[in-house]
């Protein structure tokens, strides 16, 4: 069997429910249209902001659909101003959530202990958490890309069990290919995913990201260690995201 592909797109902070429900009704007729052409077996689906995930978790497009918020807090309840919970996101139709984006640890100062927390609590509420690590334009230049997703990645993971380990994605983003057009080159990005590799296990899929396009994606997934993409600017339109589900097919 092959490797099970996983991409899930990024939308950030774009579309209103209206401007959601418009694109998934487009981005169903295109699925309808080009199911045959996506890889066998593959998972994908789209992290959109929490006002859209209803609206996106509507469409009918299968079990395997990831419906996923974009961030959540960790604990049940309590005075955590415009913060949302698990269940909250869960009863809007979430079942993913996307934990440690780069964004997040940048502007508003998520830690790797923050990251760590909110697996624990996504596993315990049935949500596939989605980490992310990566590093700098700074840290790359200076050689540091192992150094910090080895530490990112293990402080992520810290007291997950080889069952956890089964449920949760992670996505090796390059701070530096994020939104900037500019790529990480195959081999990089195989690089690094396989540093993520070594504290996960075979079966734990592991995602590249940073313009990730329909043009990238097949030679990204050629890579041994690349299960699967997240996926920003190239997912917010439904031609471009169903041309790189089906690989530029
Ligand atoms: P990008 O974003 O594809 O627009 O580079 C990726 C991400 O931030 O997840």
């Amino acid at each position: 069997m092959g490797k099970q592909i996983v991409i899930v797109g990024n939308w950030k902070m774009n579309k209103t429910p209206a401007e959601a429900k418009a694109f998934m009704d487009d981005f169903k007729k295109l699925y309808d249209l080009n199911k045959n052409k996506l890889p066998q077996g593959i998972k994908f689906g789209i992290g959109a902001p929490s006002v859209d995930l209803e609206v996106v978790s509507k469409t009918k497009l299968g079990n395997d659909f990831l419906v996923a918020a974009q961030n959540v807090h960790f604990k049940e309840n309590g005075a955590f101003t415009g913060e949302l919970s698990l269940a909250m996101i869960k009863a809007v139709g979430a079942n993913a959530v996307i934990i440690g984006h780069s964004e997040r640890r940048a502007m508003f100062n998520e830690t790797d202990a923050d990251v760590n927390l909110k697996a624990i609590a996504a596993l315990k509420a049935g949500i596939t958490p989605i980490i992310c690590v990566g590093e700098t334009l700074e840290e790359f230049e200076a050689n540091k890309t192992k150094e910090v997703v080895d530490r990112q990645t293990k402080a992520a993971i810290a007291n997950l069990t080889d069952v956890d380990l089964k449920k949760i994605v992670i996505a090796y983003e390059p701070i530096w290919a994020i939104g900037t057009g500019k790529t990480a080159t195959a081999e990089q990005a195989e690089k690094a995913c396989a540093f993520v590799r070594a504290h996960v296990l075979a079966e734990t899929p592991i995602q590249y990201g940073g313009s990730v396009k329909p043009e990238n994606i097949a030679e990204l997934l050629s890579q041994p260690n690349i299960d699967g993409a997240l996926v920003g600017g190239a997912s917010v339109d439904a031609n471009s995201y169903i041309k790189l589900l089906t690989l530029n097919k």
